[in-house]
């Protein structure tokens, strides 16, 4: 084992093992790890014989760790500091009679390799004191890690059927690692991508977000679209793709921008939500796409309608219905405005507008926009960037000047009702509007003696009495 890897808890294992008269090795993701140079603090256990009764007395030896045991799965946990060891008797498959669904029964370390995922994660180190640290690879999976290639190993047809998420791991792990999907395997994956549909949705979402936050998630994504897992798992995704050409006139092909500013973003940000804002910044756009004659295509409204469209697009995939959905929402509605910005004159009015919808979202929505400018054109590229950056400085100004960022209106309902003797009723919106409107366009100050000033002019244009 690399020195620099070995974990005291170890030994503590290999000893115990040692006294229950059993084998433990170390499987799976951690040992993988040791060879991509990651570490890990997730640690999976595999015992030949009582895997629950070793991590039992392990957790007895280590100071201040905590058991938990698993019936429904015969597996047992023990934390330990920042390390999470779960502990498993090794298991095999037997088909019994006519029977398709395998019953799992103990079984050999190799069986236990056999019924894994990845070559890759196959790989066990021992912990038998007179073997400690030797590497079971049956498959070669320390060497498909040194050629970035991701292998099944048995027959992928088998594996992939035994738990289908598994084409979705192979698609994760090519993402996260840029390691590339054996031909046989991904021919499988094609070949079985139907299978995704006994999975269940908060598994594979767990898988799309792990694609997501990869360096560059366009592998992830480019290798689900091809296997036409996406057409399954989201496909609404699906329909961003293709081009339509009338009159010799083309628009872009919308799926590749989209995952071009998904790439462009992930550069700047690690922010799972902030991604997703790219995914769907352009959703609508196959559902908005008008041919105009003399103008050509047109996607009018399409930010508005693919805000529209995120609750249902969170709901069906299993997304959190809260206030990372609204999050989302604000930023797909939001993403042209900063561009319409840099096209015009910015004007301290427009500026404040954008500051007062986006709020504390600002920044984020700016490394929105700026992931959106994919032109091949360098010259138009760097004119937009020039231009957001103008964008910017106007922002930083006007925010300082205004603090709009989370504005609360200066004159409340209640000091509207008491200035005029109302009761609660429209003439109260009509004013608090006004005075927002009037902040906003800069004709009055962002303070309570201006608000309340206009306040008076604009009930006395209503008709009404100051009281006060
Ligand atoms: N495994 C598998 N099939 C699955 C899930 C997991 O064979 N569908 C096996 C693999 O050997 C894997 C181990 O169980 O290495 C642990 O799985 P898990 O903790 O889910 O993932 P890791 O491989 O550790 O990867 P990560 O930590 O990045 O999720």
């Amino acid at each position: 084992m690399k020195k620099h890897l070995y974990n005291p808890v170890f030994s503590v294992i290999s000893e115990t093992a040692e006294e229950l008269n059993i084998h433990a090795y170390v499987i799976g993701g951690f040992v993988r790890d040791i060879f991509l140079g990651k570490e890990s603090k997730d640690i999976d256990i595999v015992t030949s014989g009582d895997g629950i009764e070793l991590a039992k007395r392990v957790s007895a030896k280590l100071r201040d760790s905590h058991y938990s045991f698993f019936k429904n799965f015969g597996t047992a946990n023990v934390k330990f500091g920042d390390l999470e060891i779960e502990f498993v008797g090794a298991r095999k498959e037997s088909y019994r009679g006519e029977s398709r669904k395998p019953d799992v029964e103990p079984g050999t370390l190799e069986d236990d390799q056999n019924r894994r995922d990845f070559t890759m994660n196959a790989l066990a180190l021992s912990l038998q004191k007179e073997n400690f640290g030797e590497l079971f690879d049956p498959f070669g999976g320390q060497k498909d890690i040194e050629d970035k290639i991701i292998r099944t190993p048995l027959n992928p047809d088998i594996t992939y059927s035994d738990d289908p998420l598994r084409m979705m791991r192979a698609v994760r792990f090519s993402s996260q690692h840029n390691f590339i999907i054996e031909e046989n395997s991904f021919l499988s994956i094609c070949r079985n991508a139907e299978r995704i549909s006994i999975v269940s949705k908060e598994r594979i979402v767990d898988e799309l977000n792990k694609i997501i936050l990869s360096p560059v998630p366009s592998v992830g994504f480019k290798l689900l679209f091809d296997s036409k897992l996406l057409h399954l798992i989201f496909p609404e995704m699906v329909k961003l793709h293709g081009v339509e050409i009338k009159d010799g006139i083309s628009h872009k092909d919308n799926f590749y921008h989209t995952l071009q500013v998904l790439d462009n973003i992930s550069k700047n940000t690690d922010n799972l939500w902030l991604r997703w804002s790219a995914i769907l910044h352009d959703i609508a756009k196959p559902a908005t796409k008008r041919f105009e004659n003399n103008i050509g295509w047109t996607f009018h409204g399409h930010e508005d309608k693919g805000s529209r469209m995120v609750p249902k697009i969170f709901t069906e995939l299993k997304l959190p219905l809260n206030e990372k959905m609204k999050y989302v929402q604000k930023l797909v509605l939001l993403h042209l405005r900063p561009i319409v910005l840099s096209k015009e004159v910015v004007t301290d009015s427009a500026v404040r507008r954008l500051l007062f919808e986006a709020g504390d979202d600002i920044d984020d929505l700016m490394t929105l926009c700026e992931a959106d400018i994919t032109s091949k054109n360098d010259k138009k590229v760097q004119r937009y960037l020039k231009n957001f950056e103008i964008v910017r400085q106007k922002l930083k100004e006007v925010e300082e000047k205004d603090n709009l960022r989370n504005w609360q209106p200066p004159v409340s309902g209640e000091e509207i009702m008491k200035a005029f003797n109302l009761q609660p009723g429209r003439e109260i919106g009509i004013i608090k509007n006004a005075i927002r409107e009037a902040i906003l366009d800069g004709e009055i100050g962002n303070n309570f003696e201006a608000a309340h000033k206009f306040m008076l002019m604009k009930g006395a244009e209503l008709g009404l009495k100051a009281v006060i």
